[in-house]
């Protein structure tokens, strides 16, 4: 796949945090959980439109190493909702729908806390997208992902592998979770805060930040369009002139 340019500027890694389903619903009169429903759509409607553009990496963050201080209902309800994604996942990818046609998912965090049954529809859905015979965009679902606790982990893997050996930052980004992807481009966080909340904490030294007020449950191709036009205007030095 060639690598997808808005204006001069290449772009081979978007990643979103999708903040606003909570306050979406809440205009509403809707519990959050609709809220979150409703953001599940949205996900999907940006899957299948960054396949369709070529965008090489999508990275979503969809629940955090934080996000367990929820109350234990939402949180419950968070699980319940990727158990019932993973198997609109699962049954989706079999009937080759069109949204993940030329998706590749995977799953990026600490997805031990998971139940078995779960962690095998991940799996299953993985080793489905690596036998795909046409891939265009490779999406990352950061699940119980947070960027300290990824590199911990990390250091803590290359000190068991490589005991008494002085890390560096080659060998750090090779045990990453994001292993071998190139950094996002471009961090998009919806529902308009200014804050990365611990998404990517190594990976987006360079990236470049957007921020739109819209909740992400609005979140459309057009929203997506207009964070790209908005990056095609930045200019990129990563500490040169
Ligand atoms: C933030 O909105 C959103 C989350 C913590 C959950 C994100 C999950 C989804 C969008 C669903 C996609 C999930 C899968 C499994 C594909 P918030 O609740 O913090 O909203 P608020 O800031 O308005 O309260």
């Amino acid at each position: 796949m060639a690598e997808m340019t808005t204006g001069t500027l290449p772009l081979r890694h978007a990643a979103i945090i999708m903040d606003g389903n909570g306050r979406w619903a809440k205009k509403r009169a809707l519990p959050r959980s609709a809220g979150h429903v409703a953001g599940v759509r949205t996900t999907e409607k940006i899957i299948e439109y960054s396949c369709k553009i070529g965008l090489e990496y999508l990275t979503l963050y969809a629940f955090s190493t934080e996000n367990w201080k929820r109350p234990e209902s939402e949180v419950s309800g968070l699980l319940n909702l990727l158990n019932s994604y993973l198997d609109r996942l699962v049954s989706r990818l079999r009937e080759d729908n069109p949204v993940y046609r030329y998706a590749a998912i995977r799953f990026l965090g600490d997805l031990t806390p998971l139940s078995e049954e779960m962690r095998e529809k991940i799996a299953v859905s993985e080793a489905f997208c690596r036998s795909k015979p046409e891939i265009r965009t490779h999406v990352n679902i950061a699940f119980n992902y947070g960027g300290k606790d990824e590199i911990v982990h990390a250091v803590n893997r290359f000190i068991s592998e490589n005991p008494g050996k002085q890390i560096d930052e080659k060998a750090l980004s090779s045990y990453l979770y994001f292993a071998g992807q190139p950094d996002p481009d471009l961090i998009i966080r919806t529902g308009g805060e200014m804050r990365l909340s611990n998404f990517l904490m190594w990976e987006s030294s360079y990236s470049e930040f957007y921020s739109t007020a819209t909740l992400w449950p609005d979140f459309s191709p057009k929203s997506f369009n207009e964070a790209l036009t908005a990056y095609s205007s930045r200019s990129r030095r990563f500490g040169g002139v």
